[in-house]
C-alpha cells in the first residue's frame, strides 16, 4: 500500500483537482483507491458529490474502524469512470469524508503523534486498499505532521507565480526535517516524488520563463511533470461533481491529466521498495 499526499501551502492552486483526478485515474486503470479529505473546507468531498460530514474526525479522535458505517463511502463508478462503459473501471474508488470538525483534529490528538499512521497500518493489514491519496489544508497543522509520518510520497502542484513558489518551497522545507526525523527515528523518509505545474498557459510568457525555472531549479527539476493547462474544464467536472475522465473523457485537458496518472503509476506505484 502506497500513500500519497498532495500539497502546498498555498491555496487554490490545484491540490484538491489533482488529488481527485489522479484518485479517479488509478481507479480507472485497476487500482483500489482510498481518498482521505484533511482539509477543513471539505472541497474532495464534495467535489463527488458526496455530503460533507465529520467521518475523518471519529476515525482518529474517536478512534473507530474503517469497517463502521459512515467512516469509507464508496464512489459510484458513474461519476467518476469513463462514460458509456467506453472501459468499465477495474478498480474502486473510496473516501473518508471531512468536513469543518476536521480542523479540531490536530488539538484533540496532542500528544498522540501517530494516530493517522497507525490506521494506515491497520488499513494495510487488511489488505483492502492499494493507494491511498490525503489532501490537505494549505494552512499547516498538526494534522499534516500526522499525516506526514504516514506518508511516503507527496506530489505538489503549483501555479506559475511567485506566490505559489513561496508555498511550494516553504512546504519542501517543511516536509524535509519531518523525512529526516523519519530517517532518524528508523521510519522511511518522505520522497518528493512530483511537481506539477497547474493553470498552466503555454502562450504567456511569464509561464513560459517560471516553467522553466522550475525545470532548472537544482535538485528538483527532474521533478516537475507535465503541465496542467489552464482550462475551465476543470471547474465544469468539478461543480458537476464528476472526474474529468467521466465529464470530458475526449478533451485534450483529459489527454493531460491521463499523463499525470501514468506518472504517479511509474515513478510511485511501480516502484517497489
Ligand atoms: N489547470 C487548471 N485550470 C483551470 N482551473 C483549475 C485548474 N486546476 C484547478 N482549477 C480550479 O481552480 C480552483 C482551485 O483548485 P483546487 O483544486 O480547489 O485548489 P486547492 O485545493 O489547492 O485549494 C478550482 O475551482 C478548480 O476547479
Ligand atoms: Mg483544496
Amino acid at each position: 500500500m502506497k500513500v500519497i499526499t498532495f500539497l502546498n501551502e498555498k491555496g487554490g492552486v490545484g491540490k484538491t483537482t489533482m488529488a481527485a483526478t489522479v484518485a479517479a485515474g488509478l481507479a480507472i486503470i485497476g487500482y483500489r483507491v482510498l481518498m482521505i479529505d484533511a482539509d477543513p473546507q471539505g472541497h474532495l468531498t464534495i467535489s463527488f458529490g458526496i455530503k460533507k460530514q465529520h467521518s475523518l474526525y471519529n476515525l482518529l479522535v474517536r478512534d473507530e474502524e474503517f469497517s463502521k458505517p459512515g467512516i469509507v463511502q464508496p464512489i459510484s463508478p458513474e461519476v467518476y469512470a469513463l462514460p458509456n462503459a467506453k472501459s468499465p473501471a477495474q478498480g474502486r474508488l473510496f473516501i473518508v469524508p471531512g468536513n469543518r470538525e476536521t480542523r479540531l483534529i490536530a488539538q484533540a490528538l496532542e500528544g498522540e503523534l501517530f494516530a493517522v499512521r497507525n490506521k494506515m497500518e491497520e488499513l494495510e493489514r487488511a489488505n483492502v486498499v492499494d493507494v491511498v491519496i490525503f489532501d490537505t489544508s494549505p494552512t499547516p497543522s498538526g494534522l499534516h505532521a500526522q499525516i506526514f509520518l504516514a506518508t511516503q510520497h507527496i506530489i505538489y502542484p503549483t501555479e506559475l507565480s511567485y506566490l505559489s513558489f513561496d508555498g511550494l518551497v516553504e512546504s519542501i522545507k517543511s516536509t524535509t526535517g519531518y523525512s529526516q526525523q523519519k530517517k532518524a527515528g528508523g521510519l522511511e523518509e518522505i520522497k518528493l516524488s512530483g511537481i506539477i505545474p497547474t493553470k498552466f498557459r503555454s502562450k504567456v510568457l511569464e509561464h513560459q520563463e517560471k516553467y522553466q525555472s522550475l525545470l532548472n531549479t537544482r535538485g528538483y527539476g527532474h521533478l516537475v511533470w507535465n503541465p496542467m493547462p489552464l482550462s475551465v474544464i476543470w471547474e465544469e467536472a468539478m461543480s458537476r461533481q464528476r472526474s474529468i475522465f467521466n465529464y470530458a473523457y475526449d478533451h485534450p485537458t483529459a489527454g493531460d491529466a491521463w499523463k499525470i496518472v501514468r506518472l504517479t503509476k511509474e515513478r510511485i506505484l511501480d516502484v517497489t521498495q
